[in-house]
């Protein structure tokens, strides 16, 4: 037990593997360099004494070391005050109900495998890198956030059944999987009625009128555009249109650049979804030390027809001119299968030292956080696909972490960078840091098991854990900050 903490104390630190081995080496060594008993001189008399007194000092020990560990772990667990969340309890249409017809949840695909455990889908085998005996993989379905938060928040040490001292109320309407269940429906009103359902209910709960909904949430599993209906219609709903909607906080996969002044990015899920820290810590260490035999891979398919995503052309003919620095995994019709097997987009990852983030349908790609599990280092072609959305959780300073290749101008093709020549430039040492500021981020990037308990001594914040704190800040002070005199009931 102290020995496995230990060992994820020192794993903690710089992360470096000799040096674990070295603190476990020393260890040994104390208890060898102890000097013998020379028992047999004693008197008989002074025997017994001897013995009682190590028997006392022996149950000292393992009562005091008991206690501590004790300490530690309910420490971690402990909610830490700055956050206390209260959880509506909605009628079941407007989330858990809605799975009893997972199969039509999605106009494309049958949902009911990615919403099973609550949302992080089937369990997989973990990649070989991952510790064989590992339940924490998961086949988890890109737009499914919304599910897992819900999961997570429901366990967490900061949810107050109390909604007087409550600093933040959560909402959990799966309005992802409501949008995409519903997605073109033809009769507008039946495309929007459950959001105005939602707010009818909300609207007459005495803790919205408290602050106008202030202090109330959304988690969105989808991006903002499939709720932000405009004159032009794709298919989107009018949930995040609605005043009160408006008033509250909405956590999403993507906001809206311009538009989203009240939405906040929160991660993609990816496929790690570990039950303690220590597991996290270790799969850190196996990033730091796997060999990426690549320079840089593209996992994605062709696009036509979106201007945003004409680079992916541009990334394919550069990716297939030379197979031995860029590694490319083409999906589409063909490769389909392959790009949402987890372990073959690992694979890919996990052998590359960038991963190539091109726009798509839209800003956005779950696939910058399977690369961030990788520790692989993203290059990124807009701002929108993470600096203007993840805020409250990458480092200001993107060129810490990341690599940014602008798009040319449409029509302005000679424009292009060479991407391999341009990623040659950067220095050795230089990469090495940016992938340990990378693999620094695993941790805040993971959605961990609703079921975690954290029982370890180094309790680190995943994805629902930092979206809480940073969003009970910025309520906290937008409601002391407001202008208006906030009525009380
Ligand atoms: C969490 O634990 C409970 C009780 O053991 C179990 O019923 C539930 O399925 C678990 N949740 C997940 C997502 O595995
Ligand atoms: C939004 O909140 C403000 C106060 O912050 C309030 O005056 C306004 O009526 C609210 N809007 C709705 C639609 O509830
Ligand atoms: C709080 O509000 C002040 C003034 O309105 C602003 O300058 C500051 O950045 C805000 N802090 C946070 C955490 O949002």
């Amino acid at each position: 037990m102290l020995l496995r903490k230990l060992r994820s104390v020192a794993l903690m630190g710089e992360g470096n593997k000799d040096q674990t081995d070295q603190h476990l080496i020393d260890f040994q060594d104390t208890n060898k360099d102890k000097p013998p008993l020379t028992a047999h001189y004693l008197k008989h008399s002074f025997h017994s004494f001897l013995f009682i007194s190590i028997w006392c000092l022996f149950l000292f020990l393992f009562f005091w070391s008991s206690s501590t560990t004790n300490k530690l772990e309910e420490f971690s667990q402990k909610c830490d005050g700055s956050v206390s969340v209260y959880v509506y309890e909605l009628p079941a249409k407007f989330n858990l109900g809605m799975l009893k017809d997972c199969r039509h949840l999605n106009v494309y695909t049958d949902m009911c495998p990615h919403v099973a455990n609550r949302g992080l889908g089937q369990p997989i085998t973990g990649p070989p890198q991952s510790s064989s005996s590992s339940s924490s993989w998961f086949a988890t379905h890109q737009f499914i956030a919304e599910m897992i938060f819900h999961a997570r928040v429901e366990n967490h040490p900061c949810r107050t059944l109390e909604p007087e001292g409550a600093t933040l109320f959560y909402v959990p309407f799966y309005g992802g999987l409501h949008a995409s269940s519903k997605f073109r429906e033809a009769d507008l009103v039946e495309r929007d009625r459950l959001a105005m359902e939602l707010v009818e209910y909300l609207i007459q709960q005495p803790w919205w009128q408290r602050k106008q909904g202030r202090d109330h949430f959304l988690a969105l599993g989808r991006t903002a555009w499939d709720f932000m209906r405009g004159e032009v219609d794709f298919g989107a709903n009018s949930l995040l249109n609605l005043p009160e909607v408006k008033n509250m906080s909405v956590l999403t996969v993507e906001r809206h650049p311009w538009e989203g002044h009240n939405q906040h990015g929160i991660p993609y899920p990816s496929y790690l979804h570990p039950s303690t820290s220590d597991e996290l810590v270790m799969w850190q260490e196996k990033m730091r030390h796997v060999e990426r035999p690549y320079l840089f891979s593209f996992v994605g398919a062709p696009r036509t027809g979106v201007q945003k995503a004409a680079i992916r052309d541009e990334i394919l003919r550069q990716c297939s001119k030379d197979h031995s620095s860029c590694y490319l995994l083409k999906c589409g019709r063909v490769g389909a299968s392959k790009c949402h097997n987890p372990s073959e987009v690992l694979k890919v990852m996990t052998k590359s030292q960038f991963c190539l983030q091109a726009p798509g349908d839209s800003f956005t790609r779950r696939s910058t956080f399977d690369s961030i599990l990788a520790g692989c280092i993203p290059v990124f072609f807009s701002p929108h696909t993470a600096y203007t959305q993840y805020t409250w959780y990458l480092p200001k300073e993107t060129t810490e972490y990341s690599v940014y290749i602008p798009i040319p101008e449409e029509g302005k093709t000679e424009n292009n960078v060479d991407i391999e020549k341009e990623l040659k430039k950067i220095p050795k040492e230089k990469v090495e840091r940016m992938r340990n500021t990378v693999i620094g981020l695993i941790p805040r990037m993971t959605y961990m098991h609703p079921n975690s308990t954290s029982t370890s001594s180094t309790h680190l914040k995943d994805a629902v854990d930092v979206a809480l704190e940073k969003l009970s800040n910025y309520v906290l002070n937008f409601t002391s900050s407001s202008l208006l005199p906030l009525p009380t009931i």
